[in-house]
């Protein structure tokens, strides 16, 4: 596994120059390894780039991050440290959350952007509530206890039924990271900013991928954001939950390499 600096990633080169570079961004509570699968977008001439966000998959003592902008800070250092000037970043649910934050900080950094099961909005009171009562979770029964609240929800009726390895490696994803990493996640989230006002501000190409079963971000969200996004396209994952990329990552990668080749 590479590393450069605090940075720990994956990554897939390009069999000749690289067209560009494509960022990955995890969801919660994974880690870098939820792309395995993505990293064939390699082929179609990216150089494909998939980092823990801070803590993750990594050493209990890492401090952890405390915001998005955190998270962000930390994207924009790792592309600088392995030279990157701009990149097509692609964030699944909490990540992303991340690539709002980057956007935020440096827009110029982003020539396309894959929103993929996530939202712009910020937590609800209710939200709040529920990120307070994940906290007391983990306090009790470690990243396990997480893991068995979020499973369910996080794939799909489709998936359980009929792919239950998927759920399998979800949750060794899960239990592989230290508490401390989704602790500061929890924070990160529940303190982040609403990105609905920065949507119409988005000018590099857009594509929202969104799973029809999934429940943590329905699709009722995406089409919402697609409406706040000039020009943005909209492609649904059928018979996946949230994990779109995980559930059904054939469908998941023609959708990216489509968008990369036609839009990028
Ligand atoms: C994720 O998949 O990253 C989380 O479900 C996001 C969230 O809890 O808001």
């Amino acid at each position: 596994m590479p590393t450069i600096g605090p940075f720990r990633y994956l990554e897939a080169a390009a069999s000749s120059r690289p067209r560009g570079t494509l960022v990955l961004l995890h969801a919660f509570p994974l880690s870098k390894r939820m792309w395995e699968s993505q990293l064939s977008l390699a082929a179609h001439g990216w150089r494909v780039l998939a980092p823990d966000l801070r803590g993750f998959d990594g050493p209990a003592d890492e401090p952890p991050a405390a915001s998005m902008d955190d998270y962000a800070g930390d994207v924009i250092d790792f592309m600088d440290a392995l030279h990157v000037r701009d990149a097509v970043l692609a964030g699944l649910s909490m990540g992303g959350y991340v690539a709002f934050a980057v956007l935020r900080h440096a827009a110029s950094r982003v020539v396309g952007l894959v929103l993929a099961d996530t939202r712009p909005d910020a937590d609800t009171a209710e939200g709040v509530a529920g990120r307070r009562r994940m906290l007391t979770l983990l306090d009790d029964k470690g990243a396990r206890g997480v893991a068995d609240d979020m499973l369910p929800k996080l794939l799909g009726a489709t998936t359980r039924e009929l792919r239950p390895a998927v759920g399998d490696r979800v949750r060794e994803l899960i239990l592989a990271n230290p508490p401390g990493a989704i602790r500061g996640a929890i924070h990160a989230m529940m303190s982040r900013p609403d990105s609905t006002p920065d949507l119409a501000g988005i000018r590099c190409p857009t594509l929202i991928l969104v799973g029809s079963e999934d429940a943590v971000t329905p699709p009722v969200v995406s089409e919402h954001m697609q409406r706040g996004i000039a020009g943005a396209e909209l492609a649904v994952v059928p018979g996946s939950g949230h994990l779109s990329n995980l559930e059904r990552p054939e469908v998941f990668n023609a959708a990216v390499a489509a968008f990369l080749t036609n839009r990028v």
